[in-house]
């Protein structure tokens, strides 16, 4: 993650205080490929997928896809009920054990509502 104006020349180090940067927020389940660069103070939205040799300039929105230099969305990974409800359950919070026992069901290749549900309904047993 880099910066704008990280290196000020005048001052008589080169390096601002990391404490003194901001930071960027990656959320869950995403994937960041090889060879990409995000500015600070960037969002990344929950399931979105970086592509390779991006560089990210501006927030990138929960399960899109974005790729290229500066980084565009591609296209999104789901359609919007699917993002939202998925947004809403929160899988990757579950306790370890219980994202162990369903798995199969969270790594499914297509996702569907019937698939949805049955997370909701694990959810609903949680609480
Ligand atoms: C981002 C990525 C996942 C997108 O895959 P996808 O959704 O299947 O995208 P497609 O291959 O259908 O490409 C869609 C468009 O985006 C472009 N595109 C895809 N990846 C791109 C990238 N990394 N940079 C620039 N453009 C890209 C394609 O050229 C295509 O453009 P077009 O519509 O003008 O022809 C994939 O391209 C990628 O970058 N994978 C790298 C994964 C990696 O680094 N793995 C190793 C570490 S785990």
């Amino acid at each position: 993650m880099i910066n704008r104006n990280e290196h000020p020349t005048n001052n008589i180090q080169l390096q601002k205080r990391i404490s003194e940067l901001p930071h960027c927020t990656i959320g869950s389940d995403v994937l960041i490929s090889t060879n990409v660069v995000i500015l600070r103070n960037i969002n990344i939205g929950n399931g979105a997928v970086i592509g390779a040799g991006a560089v990210v300039t501006s927030d990138v929105e929960p399960y899109t896809i974005v790729a290229g230099v500066p980084a565009k969305p591609i296209r999104k990974r789901f359609d919007d009920q699917i993002i939202a409800a998925l947004e809403e359950i929160q899988w990757w919070d579950w306790p370890t054990d219980v994202i162990r026992q369903h798995i199969d069901l969270i790594y499914q290749k297509k996702v569907n509502m019937d698939i949805i549900e049955q997370l909701r309904e694990i959810k609903k047993g949680l609480s």
